[in-house]
């Protein structure tokens, strides 16, 4: 009997990419999904097919910068399905660029995004799950987060933060909410798409060369939701076999 059939999963970025293998894969294994994103156009699109494929899935939008939008979209799958089994805290973007490049504006959006985000999902969770007396968070991470790289400062500065509120998550509230940090290497997605810069577009053409499908991910965080209740996945670090970054 699966550990994942019936748990409730509000995923955070679920509009492409991982966020989106993610709610596929967990669907298919009997989970409620409840996806947000932006782009609900996507989310709507994503929750029929699940839906139609025999799957549980419901969507809002959220925007993570905002925390109120944040307790909107935990609320809402309280409302539907009266607890929360996990938090996925995957939305992020990465437009990379040299720190004397000086963008502003994508240093702080990254900030937001990146590192409040993951915060408004612990903020919004966090009482639940305490009152509830379980839950897990799932905090999507990268190689990001353990080796910084030429235009990735900021970006990997947001990352080494995720890791580390994981990590001091984990040690505050272990006794009854598990607390997991995957970090990808590269990895198909638009996470790319959004960067502005021409020298750091160049270099991540050519790094981004031998990537995994976004499913190898969504492996992972199945696995870390179906192991039973006493075990805590805390780290999971997942490269393309191929890659030397
Ligand atoms: N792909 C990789 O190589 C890789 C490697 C290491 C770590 N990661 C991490 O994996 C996570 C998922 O990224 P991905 O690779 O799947 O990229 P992606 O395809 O670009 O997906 C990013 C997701 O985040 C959402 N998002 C962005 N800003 C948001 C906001 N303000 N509020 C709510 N949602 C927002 C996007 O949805 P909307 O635009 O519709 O809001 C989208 O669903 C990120 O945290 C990323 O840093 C990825």
């Amino acid at each position: 009997m699966s550990n994942v059939k019936g748990k409730v999963v509000a995923i955070t970025g679920a509009s492409s990419g991982i966020g989106e293998a993610a709610a596929r894969l967990l669907a298919q294994h009997g989970a409620h999904v409840v996806l947000g994103a932006r782009r609900t156009d996507r989310l709507e699109k994503l929750a029929s097919t699940l839906i139609a494929e025999g799957g549980s899935a419901i969507y809002q939008a959220l925007d993570v910068v905002h925390c109120d939008q944040m307790e909107s979209f935990i609320d809402f799958a309280l409302s539907r399905f009266g607890r929360i089994d996990v938090i996925l805290n995957n939305a992020g973007i990465m437009p990379l660029s040299p720190l004397e490049a000086l963008k502003l504006d994508e240093w702080n959006r990254m900030i937001d995004v990146n590192i409040r985000g993951v915060l408004h999902g612990i903020a919004a969770g966090l009482p639940v799950m305490k009152k509830q007396g379980f839950g897990q968070f799932i905090n999507i991470a990268s190689i990001g987060a353990y080796a910084v790289s030429p235009t990735a400062a900021v970006y990997c500065a947001t990352k080494y933060a995720v890791r580390a509120i994981s990590e001091g998550l984990r040690q505050e509230v272990g006794s009854d909410i598990r607390v997991t940090q995957i970090s990808p290497g590269v990895t198909d997605s638009e996470l790319a798409d959004s960067i502005s810069d021409d020298q750091a577009r160049q270099i991540m053409k050519e790094y981004r060369r031998i990537s995994i499908p976004a499913s190898s991910i969504a492996q992972a965080i199945l696995f870390a939701i179906e192991q039973p209740p006493e075990v805590d996945v805390n780290e999971i670090i997942i490269r393309p076999t191929a890659s030397s970054a």
